[in-house]
């Protein structure tokens, strides 16, 4: 039998590079990024799948070939994609405030509305969305950002109520997963006083690795995690 498809959305680096490695073995991966260039070519059975997720257009296209090409054995979304544009609201533009928005919260919705209609007919799926413990703890200086996160953990929670209300039997499951402070591109460019600052607050006395956050990816979307579902699992070390 052919292995499931999923999709990691941001598979370029980081969080989503560390996920495409460790889900390879177990699935046929449908890899995204903004631009073709910032994935290596696909592999057999393997695709890649690019737009720039803070352009309608090119968010609509995606959907479009989502369903078309994938719709048949898609099983898994993450969507993992994010864009941080740490700044005061008072010297944010406007501009930088749409990007996070579009990128962290509208890109994923529309690509959950594509998964709900594909898992619907086979009543099987997991959409994972990729959040941040700030979504939970608010953050000075990520206000936007922490605005989008946290409404991700709000639609991945109502979506699987929904998914509950329109079916009696099914294997559909809808998730948050929340990382702290991981090391990755994102986090490189967070001055040192502020690195230490956040090190304070983590009782785990670390920050966390890509690969542990792909770990608990690849767990959730196995049959193991199958009654876990409308949850927001935290993967931050203890930080609160
Ligand atoms: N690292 C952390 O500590 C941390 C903590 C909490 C939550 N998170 C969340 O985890 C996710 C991954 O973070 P990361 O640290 O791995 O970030 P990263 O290393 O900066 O990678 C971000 C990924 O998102 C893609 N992306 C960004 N803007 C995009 C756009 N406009 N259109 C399409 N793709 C876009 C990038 O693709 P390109 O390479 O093509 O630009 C890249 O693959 C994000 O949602 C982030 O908010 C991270």
């Amino acid at each position: 039998m052919e292995k499931p498809k999923v999709l990691i959305t941001g598979a370029s680096k980081g969080l989503g590079l560390a996920m495409a490695e460790l889900l390879a073995p177990h699935y046929r991966l449908i890899l995204h990024a903004s631009k073709e260039e910032n994935l290596p070519p696909a592999t057999d059975g393997n695709f890649n799948l690019c737009a720039n997720l803070s352009d309608n257009a090119e968010l609509t296209t995606f959907c479009k070939r989502l369903k078309a090409e994938h719709g048949d054995t898609l099983y898994g979304v993450i969507n993992n994609a994010g864009v941080a544009l740490d700044k005061s609201i008072v010297f944010q533009p406007e501009k930088e405030i749409d990007a996070m928005i579009a990128v962290n919260l509208k890109a994923p919705i529309m690509i959950s509305k594509v998964a709900m209609k594909i898992f619907g007919l086979k009543k099987r799926g997991v959409i994972i969305n990729i959040s941040s413990s700030v979504g939970e703890t608010g953050n000075a200086f990520q206000s936007v950002y922490a605005a989008t996160k946290a409404g991700l953990v709000a639609f991945s929670k109502s979506l699987a109520k929904e998914v509950g209300m329109l079916n009696n039997e099914h294997q559909i499951r809808v998730l948050c997963v929340s990382p702290g402070f991981i090391e990755t591109n994102m986090t490189d460019t967070i001055p040192e006083n502020f690195r230490q600052k956040y090190l304070e607050m983590i009782p785990a006395n670390r920050y966390g690795k890509a690969s542990e956050i792909a770990e608990t990816i690849l767990f959730l979307l196995s049959d193991k995690a199958a009654y876990i579902n409308g949850a927001n699992i935290q993967v931050n070390g203890g930080l609160c």
